[in-house]
């Protein structure tokens, strides 16, 4: 099995579910420290006020991430940690925090890889409007010259934004993460445009004042489809599931990856919303596709299709008694070939994997180990098939293991462990599961023994 000499093998997290609320250090609240007070929002009534205490243990856990030998780490920054109103007024209490955990990481020999959105938006701004309001991509523009004016003498790798199809899907939409709206689709992809309006003003900024030559890319949801059988009619059918859009509905690729890859909406999505189409205005196009470095993707899982006898594609479910994780997830190592294949194949950019984990039932046993055998499993399955995609001529440059330490799983508060580092939430006690262990293998062969 190989992989690029100059792979970077990583691990990802974001700040509302590791850091610990910015409340306590200067910064603001975000519109999850709001939503977690939901009387019902969270599976446990949990919330990230606490989380893994990552502000105050940060040196440690860098120093975990040393010995898993990983070269990049994957970490979002929180916008109200930094200006607690989101706009104007800054607390540099947050911004040293994040300038003390840059440093780290250089020191450890680990190049970061900062997210600048990962859901934790300010919840000051929330209430002028939040997403709906198109001041949101000035208010995102400002937000972005604070950290690299502060951070890109050392900060090279950005990624904007992490999933609009969850923070705008699930957060205005089905509103079962924050801030909880159900909103009517005109409001939605009103939100939706003002967020890649932004991720494009994101991209300019940093392009602008970055004091290092920067590489730049998004962490869009990786919503796959896979081929049922290798029938080049099944491959085909997957190819467009993949690159379509069939009902009024978030979870899709093109309606958040063709505005930035071909600077306009799909025709099939514009013609299913209809009037609740987003107003563009003139140069909106153009500032949302800004030029990027990296095609990002969070990739957990793929839906099988078949060519229908209609020609058209035809779902294919999961067979009875499909292995699935805790979150029900279905375990389907082939997506992380055909997703890989299918976006480079469309979007023609190099493809960074920046999340692929699954959630197990894991806990300290009698020996003092934390074993966890399917993580294990699933990671060798799926990252065969990446390596089979390189293989395959696909140019694969990084991939980040969701996550690096068990944290806060929103909606699901704690019962979800993603971690290949198991935590001990009551006396936050870090211990490597047996998966680390094998993780830090995988890195120090560049994957050779997959
Ligand atoms: C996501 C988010 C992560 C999740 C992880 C497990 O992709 O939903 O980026 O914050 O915690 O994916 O669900």
């Amino acid at each position: 099995m190989s992989f690029p000499a100059n792979f970077t093998w990583g691990v990802a997290t974001a700040s509302y579910q590791i850091e610990g609320t910015p409340t306590v250090a200067g910064g603001g609240a975000s519109v999850w420290d709001m939503f977690c007070r939901k009387p019902g929002a969270i599976w446990d009534g949990s919330s990230g006020a606490v989380a893994c205490d990552h502000v105050n243990r940060f040196r440690g856990d860098v120093a975990l991430m040393k010995e898993l030998g990983i070269g990049g780490y994957r970490f979002s920054i929180s916008w109200p940690r930094v200006m607690p109103e989101g706009t104007g007024v800054i607390n540099q209490q947050g911004l040293d925090f994040y300038d003390a955990l840059t440093d780290a990481l250089l020191e450890a020999g680990i190049q970061p890889w900062a997210t600048l959105y990962h859901w934790d938006l300010p919840y000051e701004l929330y209430c002028r409007g939040g997403w709906l309001n198109r001041d949101s991509a000035d208010w995102f523009a400002e937000y972005t010259q604070i950290i690299v004016d502060r951070l890109s003498d050392r900060v090279t790798n950005w990624m904007t934004l992490n999933e609009p199809q969850c923070f705008i899907g699930l957060g205005l939409s089905s509103g079962q993460h924050a801030p909880g709206l159900k909103l009517d689709w005109p409001d939605v992809l009103r939100a939706g445009h003002h967020a890649l309006l932004a991720h494009g003003r994101a991209v300019q900024v940093i392009r602008a004042r970055a004091r290092q030559p920067p590489t730049i890319g998004y962490a869009p949801v990786g919503a796959v489809s896979v081929p049922a059988s290798n029938s080049e009619a099944d491959i085909a059918a997957a190819r467009t599931a993949m690159f379509s859009i069939s009902e009024k509905g978030f979870w899709n690729n093109t309606w958040w990856l063709d505005p930035v890859f071909f600077g306009r909406y799909p025709e099939d999505g514009l013609r299913i919303f209809g009037d609740a189409a987003p107003p563009v205005r003139a140069g909106d196009m153009e500032t949302i596709a800004q030029p990027l470095d990296f095609f990002g993707a969070n990739i957990y899982n793929g839906q099988a299709y078949c060519a229908g006898e209609d020609g058209q594609p035809r779902r294919v479910e999961h067979p009875q008694g499909t292995a699935r994780n805790m979150y029900h997830w279905p375990i389907t190592p082939e997506a992380l070939y055909w997703g890989p294949r299918f976006y480079y194949e469309r979007y023609k950019q190099p493809i960074v994997i920046t999340e692929n984990g699954t959630a197990t039932s894991d806990w300290l046993a009698l020996d003092g180990t934390i074993p966890d055998a399917q993580r294990i499993d699933f990671l060798q399955r799926y990252l065969r098939e990446l390596g089979r995609a390189h293989a395959d001529g696909v140019d694969i440059r990084a991939y980040f293991q969701w996550s690096f330490m068990d944290n806060f799983e929103w909606q699901e508060g704690y019962k979800q462990r993603f971690g290949l580092i198991y935590v001990d939430y009551a006396t936050q006690q870090r211990i490597p599961k047996d998966s680390a262990h094998w993780y830090t293998q995988v890195v120090a062969t560049n994957g050779a023994g997959l």
